[in-house]
């Protein structure tokens, strides 16, 4: 089904992307060892990840990463936590594997077994070494002659990771560990970037070739064929002006898009549908800029006038920056200013064209009216 709402596993119920994932899949038979698969959210990067895996038919692991967002902190027992249950999935979907993959890692510091599961440490007095993991799976790999995927799905979030050099690691399983093929995907490309450190000169990954596939949103064409395609599956009727009226509301976005078609399969008419979702796609776009500022309550204000100038059509940095000033009722020096519209930027919530900027997603316009000062 073309609308239903978790992340896509079938090829079939993934619209389009064909060249994405022929790319994807090109990188799991003959590509290096990284690869990042970057899009603004909601674009489809989990949809095409785990697509892609599948039909490559190699093990993988796959870290929701999400779960830490926008925490202040994340300690190593929140990353292995997520690691753990990551890896005790691949353990119970690939049972034939299991047992020969367990002994590889059993000797591993930090790693208990218990049955077809294992358990990381990460406690003070024993804590599983990650650098031992990746060896140890990557032998495993070796001796087994195929590759095993770790992918980690919204890797940005682990830059709060005290604690771990990952841009180090890495590097050491790009120079090393052949048998290994890392994914890495970000919705906030210019804070993977940062925390990856790779336009970084004195940074480990620095200078190393990464397999890159960009998702971007529907174009209008693209978005119209979608929802058709989706709705003569389920067998619902539409006109073309009910279609229009969407693809207008939802700007290409392949989530809303496909959120609206889950509530027409339910039953629910064209009209209240896209009311609801629109209501829906904002309130949770205010949820996500409202976690964003709660680590910068200082200039919260600044980024939501900045938001709010945006949404009334300001693109140029001069218009954005003489709205917020004047609604503030105080000036903002230059460089602050620039620095708090690339916090923006490279959070996947404004984008930079043309030499000027605009919302990443029309609907933070909504969403920064819910969101109060
Ligand atoms: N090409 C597509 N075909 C069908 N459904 C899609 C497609 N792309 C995205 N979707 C749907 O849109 C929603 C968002 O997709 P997905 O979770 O894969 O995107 P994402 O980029 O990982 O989002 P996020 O940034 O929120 O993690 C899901 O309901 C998914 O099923
Ligand atoms: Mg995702």
């Amino acid at each position: 089904m073309l609308f239903s709402p978790e992340p896509k596993e079938r090829r079939e119920d993934l619209f389009d992307r064909d060249e994405e994932l022929r790319s994807f899949q090109r990188f799991l038979e003959v590509g290096g060892p990284i690869c990042l698969i970057l899009g603004l959210r909601r674009t489809g990067k989990s949809s095409l990840l785990k697509v892609g895996l599948r039909l490559s038919n190699l093990p993988h692991v796959v870290l929701d990463l999400r779960v830490l967002e926008e925490k202040a902190r994340v300690s190593y027992g929140d990353f292995i936590r997520v690691l753990n249950e990551a890896f005790n999935k691949l353990l119970s979907e690939r049972k034939a594997l299991a047992k020969h993959l367990i002994d590889f890692l059993k000797v591993v510091d930090g790693v208990e077994v218990s049955g077809l599961r294992v358990y990381f440490k990460w406690g003070k007095r024993e804590r599983l070494s990650l650098a031992s993991f990746f060896e140890r799976v990557n032998d495993f790999a070796e001796s087994c002659g195929f590759k095993v995927v770790l992918a980690f799905d919204e890797a940005q979030e682990l830059a709060m990771l005290r604690g771990v050099r990952f841009d180090a690691l890495l590097a050491y399983a790009y120079d090393n560990l052949r048998n290994l093929k890392i994914v890495l995907t970000g919705s906030k490309v210019g804070l993977l970037y940062k925390f990856l450190k790779i336009e970084d000169p004195s940074s480990p990954l620095f200078g190393r070739a990464l397999w890159k596939i960009e998702l971007s949103y529907f174009n209008e064409e693209l978005s119209k064929a979608f929802l058709k395609t989706g709705l003569a599956q389920a067998s619902i009727a539409y006109s073309e002006d009910e279609v229009e009226e969407v693809v207008k509301a939802f700007n290409g976005v392949p989530g809303w898009l496909s959120s609206y078609g889950y509530s027409r399969l339910q039953g629910i008419p064209h009209r209240d549908a896209l009311k609801a979702e629109k209501e829906k796609a904002s309130l949770l776009l205010a949820h996500e800029l409202n976690n964003f500022l709660k680590l910068r309550p200082a200039a919260k204000d600044r980024y939501v006038e900045i938001i709010r100038a945006l949404a009334l059509g300001a693109k140029k940095w001069s218009e954005i920056k003489g709205y917020a000033e004047a609604k503030l009722g105080e000036a903002i020096p230059p460089k602050n200013f620039t620095e708090l519209l690339n916090k923006l930027v490279d959070s996947g919530f404004v984008v930079k064209e043309d030499g000027g900027y605009r919302l990443a997603d029309p609907l933070l316009a909504e969403a920064a009216k819910k969101i109060k000062l």
